[in-house]
């Protein structure tokens, strides 16, 4: 059985990736939304977190309150545009480790190569939330994952802002286990590997390469 795909289905979502898309949009306005999708989508992509209870008082009785188990948790960034989702992860999970993978994808063959990788010491034992914006291929999230894996990670789920078919399809190949969150599933995918209708390059516009 494939991971499941959950794409978001919310109007402040489609609203803020209507303006993350809009080639005009400036540097400092993509960074700052690309935080804040990731931020919603962290909401969905956290649905599962177990819970437990504890005792308190509020001003009128106590009560067995519902408080976070807390389960570790790690969120693994793909470099570079990956980085640019941390921000918002953390302020839903403030608690959570960060780990980075480097990876660059090769301009011809579009396959990705690791060129940086540093985990937490105890990396096999948190739940993987790797966040990406872009999955378009699926060559550098196929990489990443397999890369946890070796690591010894066994529950990972995979966050990106804008999804091709064929990411999807690679990854669901790839990594059956593996849950894929998304902000929204575009068309296909152009002669350059890039996502139909787009964004552009997500690394260039959060950083301001181009
Ligand atoms: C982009 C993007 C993904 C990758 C997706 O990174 O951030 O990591 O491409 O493409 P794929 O699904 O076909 O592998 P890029 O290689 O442009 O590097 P960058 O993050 O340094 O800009
Ligand atoms: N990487 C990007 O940054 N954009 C795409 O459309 C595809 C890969």
């Amino acid at each position: 059985m494939s991971g499941k795909v959950h794409i978001m289905d919310h109007p402040l979502v489609a609203h803020k990736m209507t303006i993350l898309r809009d080639k005009n949009t400036s540097v400092k306005d993509f960074r700052d939304l690309v935080s804040e999708i990731g931020m919603l989508i962290t909401y969905e992509a956290t649905r599962d977190l177990p819970l437990t209870t504890k005792h308190i008082e509020t001003p009128i009785c106590p009560m067995e309150a519902p408080t976070l188990k807390g389960k570790k948790f790690a969120v693994v960034p793909i470099l570079r545009a990956g980085l640019g989702l941390v921000d918002g992860v953390l302020r839903m999970v403030p608690a959570a480790r960060v780990g980075h993978i480097g990876m660059f994808r090769d301009e011809e063959t579009l396959e990705p190569h690791v060129y940086f990788c540093k985990m937490p010491k105890d990396v096999a034992e948190r739940d993987i939330l790797i966040v990406d914006p872009m999955l378009a291929t699926g060559g550098s999230a196929d990489a990443a994952i397999a890369e946890m894996k070796k690591r010894g990670c066994t529950h990972i789920k995979l966050m990106v802002l804008l999804a091709a078919p064929e990411g999807i399809q690679r990854i669901q190949e790839a990594h059956p286990d593996v849950d894929i969150y998304c902000g929204a599933l575009d068309d296909h995918l152009n002669e350059h590997g890039y996502i139909v209708p787009g964004l552009g390059d997500a690394g260039d516009r959060i950083f301001g390469t181009k």
